[in-house]
This record gives C-alpha cells, structure tokens and sequence, in this order.
C-alpha cells in the first residue's frame, strides 16, 4: 500500500541515538548543519545553484502539504490547482484554508482567473508514476509568475526514476535560475525509510520560505532535535539511499512483469514507487480480484475521478511478500 518496510540504515540510527540528549527547543529554521546539508543536497540532486534558494526542514512533508494554502495565506475566493489524478493532501489542504480545488493538469483548462493563488504538481506523481518534462514544468512556471501564483513543486519521488529521469523546479532549465514563486516539496521518508521518523524539508523561494519559517515557529511546526541530526546523517550519505533505489528498481521489474502477464496493462509508472494498473474495467471490481488472491492494492478513485479504472500498487514490501504476489499472480 505504500509504507517503507525496510530497515532505517545504521548511519541514520546512530546519529538519532547520539543526539538523543536535547534538552533545549530545537531551531524552527533546522540546525547549521541540517540547513547546509539540505542546501548540499538540493545544489547536487535538483540541480539548483549553490545557493541564493531558502530552506526549511518540515516535520515529513504530508504537514506541509495540508498546511501549504494557510500558511501562504490562502483562503476563501482563492482556487488551489492540483493534478487530475493526485496525492489527496493538496486538496485536504486547499479545503483546510477554505479555498477552491481545481483539478487540472494543462492550465489552459484553468482559464485566464487571477484566483488561482498556488498549483500543485507532483512529478514524478503519486499515484500514476508519471514524470512531466522540463518544459511542461517550465511552462507552468511561466504560467503562475505571470498571474502571480506560487508552483509547489512535490518531489518526494524524484530520486527514483526508472524509465526518465525526473527533473526538479529548482533546475535552470525550469525555474530560468530564479527561485521566484517556486517551491520544491522533499521527503526522506522513501528516499531513506524514514517515515517513521518524519523527516522533510522544502526548498526554493528565499522570500516565501521566510514567511513559512515566521508562522511555523509561532504554530510550533518544530523538527525534534534528534530527528535532525537523524536527517544530517541521511543526506550526506548516498550509500544507503542507492542500496534502496536497487531493492525497489529489483521490485518494480518482479512485479510489474508479473501483473502484464496476468493481463494488466501498466500505465505511465516510469519513476517513484507505484505501479499504475488497468484492466479495463471499474477498479472495485480489480480490488476484489486481487483482494481474492491476498493482494492488497489501492482504488485508483481515491486520487480522483479519473483513477476509476485503476488501481495503484505500491514497491513497498519485503522481497519475500513481492515474490508472493508475483507467484499468485502466475
Ligand atoms: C506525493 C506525496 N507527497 C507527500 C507524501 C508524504 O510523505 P511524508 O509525509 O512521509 O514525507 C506522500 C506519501 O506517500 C506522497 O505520496
């Protein structure tokens, strides 16, 4: 379904463990250290310059998502634009702030409104798999700085791509080398099997990331110390983050060669953890049949309307569990 299920790696345990004795309130803003290591980290995977972006670690980055529209001020009259198929915490967060969802993933559909105040994509996107193109990602770009909106940028997934190589906002070739009015959204709950930890930070405009860090440290949105340090040590080591990808990349061909020839049709799923499936038919009636051989996937309508004949399988089990579907599936 989508929990990380293999161990947290040593290196992150023993940096938790060593910075257990804290104390005193931990910075809002991260440590020195946390901001260089996601500042080196951004610089290195999103291409981002090596500087001139503002940082900010957040508590996971689901948090972020749902609080995004309220804290950027965002409310009643605003519209909040969110992919067709999508993560359902963009549009849990536009209703928090009391705005207007609209699902869209071309922005003509969007119409010429000066409402739409922050447009959500998620490349590559949860639950399709999908990676958009550098220039898809500029052209929204283009689109919201000429209204006067702000891009979040989800990339939890960016590390992992398979069949294309995902890009992030904070690239030249998206964002032009300005960070103005964009937002690139990271996690390490996949990337290093720390969603237990909660453990995510967000990137890019220096003057939006300032108005965040303002609110979160009044509201109390505080990194736990020892989940800071637990973070420095995850982001300086690739080791562990590549030995992941591997296990996953391992899963992704069991699984994905396994549903084809059971009939499915695998669609878009060329990055991140999720196979993206059809049978052609509603997607209740492939949870049953799966649900008949003890395998458990999610309905492809939980993401929207347009995931009716879908169903998401997630790359989050041991070996031994993947191999079993790849068996009862044969
Ligand atoms: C697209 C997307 N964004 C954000 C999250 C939240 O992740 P976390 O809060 O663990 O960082 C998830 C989790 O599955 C996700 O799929």
């Amino acid at each position: 379904m989508g929990t990380p299920v293999d161990p947290v790696p040593q290196v992150i345990r023993q940096a938790l463990a060593d910075a257990a004795d804290a104390p005193g309130y931990p910075l809002t803003a991260g440590a020195p250290a946390l901001r260089d290591a996601i500042t080196g980290w951004v610089s290195r995977e999103c291409g981002a310059g090596p500087d001139g972006f503002g940082v900010l670690p957040t508590i996971g980055s689901k948090e972020l998502v749902a609080w995004l529209p309220t804290l950027l001020g965002v409310g009643p009259g605003d519209v909040v634009v969110v992919p067709s198929i999508a993560y359902p915490t963009y549009e849990d967060g536009a209703r928090l702030a009391g705005a207007t969802t609209v699902r869209a993933d071309s922005l003509t559909a969007v119409g010429p409104t000066s409402r739409v105040r922050l447009v959500w994509v998620n490349s590559p996107g949860n639950p399709t798999g999908r990676v958009l193109p550098a220039a898809h990602l500029r052209k929204v770009v283009d689109w919201a700085r000429e209204r006067g909106a702000v891009v979040a940028s989800d990339e939890c997934y960016l590390p992992l791509g398979w069949d294309a190589e995902p890009v992030s906002v904070l690239s030249p070739e998206v964002c032009g080398g300005s960070y103005d009015s964009v937002l690139a959204v990271h996690s390490l709950s996949k990337r290093s099997n720390l969603a237990g930890y909660r453990a995510g930070f967000v990137a890019g405009d220096p003057a939006l990331v300032a108005e965040l860090l303002k609110i979160r440290k009044h509201a109390g949105m505080i990194v736990p110390a020892p989940v800071q340090a637990a973070m420095v040590a995850a982001l300086r080591d690739e080791r562990h983050a590549d030995e992941q990808r591997e296990r996953y990349g391992a899963r992704r061909e069991t699984l994905r060669a396994a549903f084809m020839d059971a009939g499915f049709t695998v669609e878009h799923s060329e990055a991140g953890l999720y196979l993206w499936l059809t049978r052609g038919e509603d997607c209740w009636a492939t949870v049953d049949w799966l649900a008949r051989r003890g395998i458990l996937v999610a309905a492809g309508v939980f993401y929207g309307p347009g995931g009716r004949q879908y169903v998401r399988a997630a790359l989050t089990e041991s070996d031994e569990r993947i191999a079993a579907v790849a068996a009862r599936l044969a």
